[in-house]
């Protein structure tokens, strides 16, 4: 036993149906695919689709983005085979301590809380983005950019024709009588990220959930401006930008393996699938589906073919609109990338499209945010529930019934992560995260089929297990094209996660009483 003890199926569905006093039925698959795409289509496709055109795959993101999808159907596929054999909520957390034992549970709910935690924080500095450039970026660089960042503006009484953004580089190869000129300014706190991550958390606290009806409107919006994008963007491709497709090796900057050509787009797809993250999440509302059995395979695939048709669509008009240089550049479409091309090059559109357009990915963000910071709480309450974290995290507030210390700590810890630490480091954490989680589901798959063959299996995964083997590798190869820091990082905080595991949850588990 030990750290590889179980919880068997039986007592997980056991304790669902006791958690299901309080749940209704009430989920179709339509609604599954709405809340699939509510949680799904936010930052990663209308912040992170520029930066990996800019970092890494040039056009090619196109392709990033089915890489990413293809992982993402593999992983899909073993996430639909287990909620519809567990239909219950805890989501991959819950499948690893039916199948591989404590330690592996422990490790996922660990790694969740890099996927929705740091995905929180990241769709709020990208919220603060978006707010930014609708308010004409009256917000001054410093109070809505983390420490680590900083721009370097170039006036127009040296350049004529506005203000210009330089990189580190050149400005080094500039004469000392020009660089005096340079100002730079470095962000201190990201307090709009900061604001929306507190209007959200005391939203979830007074138990305001999102009904049906106000996700079907956002997901409408959301799908609406992106359909939106792509019908009038079309009109304004300049093929001059689609050539070459990939990223040249000979591009300044673009050095590095994962950088240029195909190992670019490999890149891309890591730095892009923060777009597909959320899938998963159809599988924490498990317990209201009216058929989880028929319609939780549904949700999760549904919503997977839909984002990534509008996906590759999208960022192939993006990428054809505005050139991938300008991405990179912050005083260009580094931010807000989709109202910056359409600004610049739609002009037809300019006067009223770029505001609809930020505010509907506003609402899109808050969305996306509120499901992290729910789903977060959720695995924070099943793990406290085991006796794998402090009771606090599933002490509910006596009038509104949530679990209002956790979203408390939460918001501390999310709100550190958004006020000081650059968007793009939070996101490829919160992708690690999540990598790694949907490899050990992948993995559970193959070793469920093993330990526990007779369980009625309502969907089954297709060629077990030669499909989980793929999302596992794809995953994998993912992984390592992110930024070494990256890894370090993740791998740091799995240590801190063993340390707390060994050092407390391991004593005080509920298994350990013969009851459970
Ligand atoms: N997939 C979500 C987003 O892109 C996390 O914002």
């Amino acid at each position: 036993m030990g750290i590889f003890r179980k919880k068997s199926v039986a007592s997980l569905l056991a304790q669902a149906a006791d958690n299901e006093k309080g749940l209704k039925r009430t989920l179709g698959p339509g609604h599954l695919v709405a809340l699939g795409i509510g949680a799904i289509i936010g930052a990663g496709l209308f912040v992170r689709t520029a930066a990996a055109s800019a970092e890494a795959a040039g056009p090619a993101v196109t392709l990033s983005f089915v890489v990413a999808a293809i992982a993402c159907a593999f992983a899909g596929l073993c996430y639909a085979e287990f909620s519809s054999m567990i239909p219950i909520s805890g989501s991959a957390y819950t499948y690893a301590y039916a199948t591989m034992g404590e330690i592996a549970a422990w490790v996922i709910g660990w790694s969740l809380v890099l996927e929705y935690a740091l995905g929180a924080a990241t769709v709020s500095i990208a919220w603060s983005e978006y707010l930014n450039n609708l308010m004409g970026g009256v917000i001054p660089y410093k109070w809505c950019h983390s420490p680590f960042e900083h721009v370097n503006l170039l006036y127009h009484h040296v350049f004529k024709g506005g203000v210009t953004s330089i990189s580190d580089d050149v400005m080094r190869a500039f004469p000392e009588a020009i660089r005096s000129t340079v100002i730079t300014t470095h962000g201190l706190v990201n307090f709009p990220a900061l604001g929306i991550l507190l209007a959200l958390t005391l939203l979830l606290i007074k138990g305001t959930q999102e009904s049906a009806f106000v996700n079907a409107i956002i997901v409408f919006l959301k799908v609406a401006i992106v359909l939106l994008f792509i019908f009038l963007g079309w009109n304004y491709m300049n093929p001059a930008n689609h050539t070459p497709y990939f990223i040249p090796a000979d591009a300044p900057g673009h050095g590095g393996m994962f950088q240029h050509g195909w190992g670019g787009v490999l890149g891309g797809a890591a730095i892009v699938f923060f777009a597909f993250i959320g899938f998963d999440a159809v599988s924490t509302a498990a317990q209201e589906a009216k058929n989880p059995k028929r319609d939780m395979p549904i949700g999760i695939l549904g919503s997977l073919v839909v984002c990534t048709i509008l996906y590759v669509l999208f960022s192939y008009v993006l990428t054809g609109v505005a050139s991938w240089h300008e991405f990179a550049d912050p005083a260009k479409g580094k931010e807000a990338s989709v109202a910056y091309a359409i600004k610049t090059y739609m002009t037809k559109y300019a006067g009223w499209l770029p505001n609809m357009v930020t505010l509907a990915i506003l609402a899109g963000f808050s969305s996306v945010i509120l499901v992290m910071l729910m789903g977060q709480s959720r695995v924070f309450f099943s793990m406290a529930n085991d006796g794998l974290l402090p009771k606090v995290f599933s002490d509910l507030h006596p009038k509104f019934r949530t679990p209002y210390k956790a979203n408390w700590i939460l918001f501390v810890f999310v709100g550190s992560f958004a006020a000081f630490i650059p968007g793009s480091i939070a996101g490829d954490l919160t992708s690690i995260g999540t990598l790694f989680a949907f490899m050990l589901v992948c993995a559970g798959v193959i070793i469920m089929r093993k330990t526990d063959p007779d369980h009625p299996r309502p969907f089954r995964t297709p060629f077990v297990p030669f499909f989980p083997i793929l999302g596992i590798l794809i995953c994998f190869a993912m992984i390592i094209s992110l930024p070494s820091n990256t890894q370090l990082s993740a791998l740091v905080w799995m240590l801190v996660g063993l340390v707390i595991y060994f050092s407390y949850s391991k004593k005080r588990s509920k298994l350990n009483t013969p009851l459970n």
